[in-house]
């Protein structure tokens, strides 16, 4: 069975004093609420005081991004090392604004992912196809190619890894997908996970829908039999909807299971 994880993807939003205080009505939010990994992922400057802010509680702390080298001339980068020094868990790689606005491309985000897996850090990397590829029928192969290159010989550390399916068009748009495009693409990378994994592994990795998940769409989605999450960004940045996000996830079953690709 795969725990389902939430986690909010907070962009470049709330200052280190807003992310605290953001922290603090979600943990209120969230009293007594169990079964649910949770994790938020504020702005790099707010890390310190995010991490202050969730001691003590089951929340996990995520970043948006981690470069690979372990330190040196990279101005601007931050090191696994120093977001471990910090109480951070999770990290998300590959977001689609990195792959759109900032160069990223399946090669950094193998990169990324490896150094955060060296690290202990539980990478969250996302993938998904724009409007202009889904249209004319790319999905398949550019979601594919997102996965076989970015996460190529992770070895044992395969099973660490959590995967966020982000169609680009869904992000910010208030357009979701439906229920049944997110279980088809999802089903479509568990199966790709089978095929670069062994054993049972692909079974075992969890992988978030994120686009536009609120409160009055979690459920359908949170039921489908390989949506084991969701990377929420809008209905993050208040409590109330980000926590309602949480307890739609809390009550499902996440234990559906795939088979593997005869022959495998
Ligand atoms: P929205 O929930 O605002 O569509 O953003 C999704 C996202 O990009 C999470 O990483």
């Amino acid at each position: 069975m795969r725990t389902k994880i939430i986690a909010g993807n907070w962009k470049m939003n709330k200052t280190a004093s807003e992310a605290a205080a953001l922290i603090e009505e979600i943990r209120a939010e969230l009293e007594g609420v169990i079964g649910v990994e949770v994790v938020v992922c504020p702005p790099a400057v707010a890390l310190k005081d995010a991490a202050a802010a969730v001691k003590g509680s089951a929340i996990g702390l995520g970043a948006q991004n981690v470069h690979w080298d372990e330190s040196g001339a990279f101005t601007g980068e931050i090191s696994a090392a120093m977001l471990k020094d910090l109480g951070v868990k999770y990290v998300i790689i590959g977001h689609s604004e990195r792959r759109q606005y900032f160069g990223e491309t399946n090669e950094t985000v193998h990169k990324r992912t490896k150094a955060a897996l060296a690290a202990g850090l539980t990478p969250l990397v996302c993938v998904g196809e724009t409007l202009e590829e889904r249209d004319s029928g790319q999905m398949e192969s550019v979601v594919t190619k997102q996965i076989r290159e970015g996460l190529a010989d992770l070895g044992d550390d395969f099973t660490r890894i959590v995967v966020a399916y982000e169609p680009v068009w869904a992000i910010g748009t208030g357009r979701t997908a439906t229920p049944a495009q997110a279980q088809e693409a999802h089903a479509l990378i568990r199966r790709t996970l089978a095929e670069i994994s062994s054993g049972d592994m692909a079974n075992t990795v969890r992988i978030q829908y994120g686009g536009s998940m609120k409160p009055d769409n979690a459920v359908e989605l949170l039921s489908q039999p390989d949506i084991d999450g969701g990377l929420i960004g809008g209905a993050a940045l208040q409590a109330a909807s980000f926590a309602a996000i949480v307890k739609a996830g809390v009550s499902l079953d996440a234990g559906f299971r795939v088979q593997r690709p005869a022959g495998s």
